[in-house]
């Protein structure tokens, strides 16, 4: 199959191939997801296949407005409160299915549902083309970095599926923060994205739970985001997550014959330009994480192309987004400098 290029000129055909129940692939504010229209069991089925993964993991499905009664069991208060603030947005809300609904390859076969608004007007636009929701997971191969651009769509799926409708770099980066609204225990962060636990406690005025803290109270449960324990986002080569003596590893590595790749702010490459053999991909201002973020996947694909046997990635603060940041660069990462 030829993959085709779409852009905003060609949305409606790019519509009317998911209606056909052909995969689509398409740009969000966060990372490039996977489409297909969610009534159709075997295209649903078809993104399983194409992305390589396990069917026990559910998709998001993506809509183009908060009028979700539709589609979920019921809508509590809190819901709605959050919908009016953060959507369209980086907001994944987790509801009780509604009988009859969605095939079960949607929820993989569980009685929760994951639902999100996209703020990008081509993803809005497409929805609307398909004229019914359509599930989103992020469009790579199962166990890659996410895709920021469509070229990273392409190099993953390229003649597997119908289209890729092109917006450019994503604005995030980083995949969206999933909230389970369907606990007993209260609100908890399944996957933390740039809707962060504190701008979730004020608005619904209540405590935001992150999922290990609630994990660890009873551990024998199955995990909540089936995702989660299959996430790697890892390259070829190993990531060392550096903290700290910067020289004293990179001298070691490279009296070990390595090709190291440096995957750092501009503030700490300058502080490495003594060493001339290093491969460089910058995150932006040490102060910025908005972009090391937005540049994080792009930046371990980069590496993933090169002859870089190892990637040296530096570490950010866990607050704001520096959160979603380093759970995604702790699960790519082997090993931490010093341990
Ligand atoms: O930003 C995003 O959310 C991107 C863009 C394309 O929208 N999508 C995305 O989808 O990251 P995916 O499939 O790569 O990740 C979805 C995550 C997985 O960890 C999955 O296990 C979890 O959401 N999830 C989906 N449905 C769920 C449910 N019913 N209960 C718990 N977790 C669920
Ligand atoms: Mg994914």
């Amino acid at each position: 199959m030829e993959t085709q290029l779409f852009n905003q000129e060609s949305i409606r055909e790019a519509g009317n191939l998911l209606k056909n129940g052909e995969l689509v692939a398409f740009p969000t504010e966060t990372v490039y997801g996977l489409g297909a229209i969610a009534s159709n069991e075997e295209a649903v089925e078809n993104v399983y296949t194409v992305k390589g993964r396990p069917s026990d993991n559910p998709l998001i499905v993506h809509v183009a407005s908060t009028e979700i009664d539709e589609w979920v069991a019921d809508v509590p208060k809190v819901a709605r409160k959050l919908m009016d603030k953060f959507w369209p947005g980086p907001l994944t809300l987790i509801f009780n299915t509604k009988a009859g609904v969605f095939p079960s390859a949607v929820t993989g076969g569980q009685e929760t549902v994951a639902m999100r608004m996209p703020d990008q007007t081509l993803a809005l636009q497409l929805i609307k083309e398909a004229g019914f929701p359509i599930v989103g997971p992020s469009a790579n191969t199962s166990g890659k970095p996410s895709p920021t651009t469509a070229q990273h769509v392409s190099h993953d799926l390229n003649d597997k599926i119908a289209g890729i409708v092109d917006g450019g770099e994503t604005k995030i980066g980083v995949e969206s923060t999933v909230l389970d609204l369907t606990d007993s225990r209260g609100l908890i962060i399944l996957r933390p994205g740039a809707v962060t636990r504190e701008a979730l406690q004020i608005v619904t005025d209540q405590k935001v739970w992150m999922s290990e803290e609630v994990a660890s109270a009873d551990a024998t449960d199955a995990p909540k985001a089936p995702g989660m324990k299959y996430m790697h986002y890892s390259p070829t080569q190993p990531v060392i997550l550096m903290r700290d003596n910067w020289g004293e590893k990179i001298a070691e590595l490279l009296a070990a014959g390595n090709t190291i790749g440096v995957l750092a702010s501009d503030e700490q490459i300058t502080e490495l330009t003594d060493f001339s053999e290093l491969a460089v991909y910058s995150l932006g201002s040490r102060t910025d994480e908005n972009a090391a973020s937005q540049r994080l996947y792009a930046g371990l694909r980069y590496f993933d192309m090169t002859n870089v046997t190892v990637i040296l990635a530096e570490g950010y603060p866990k607050d704001g987004i520096g959160v979603a940041f380093m759970n995604r660069l702790e699960k790519a990462a082997s090993s931490m400098y010093p341990e």
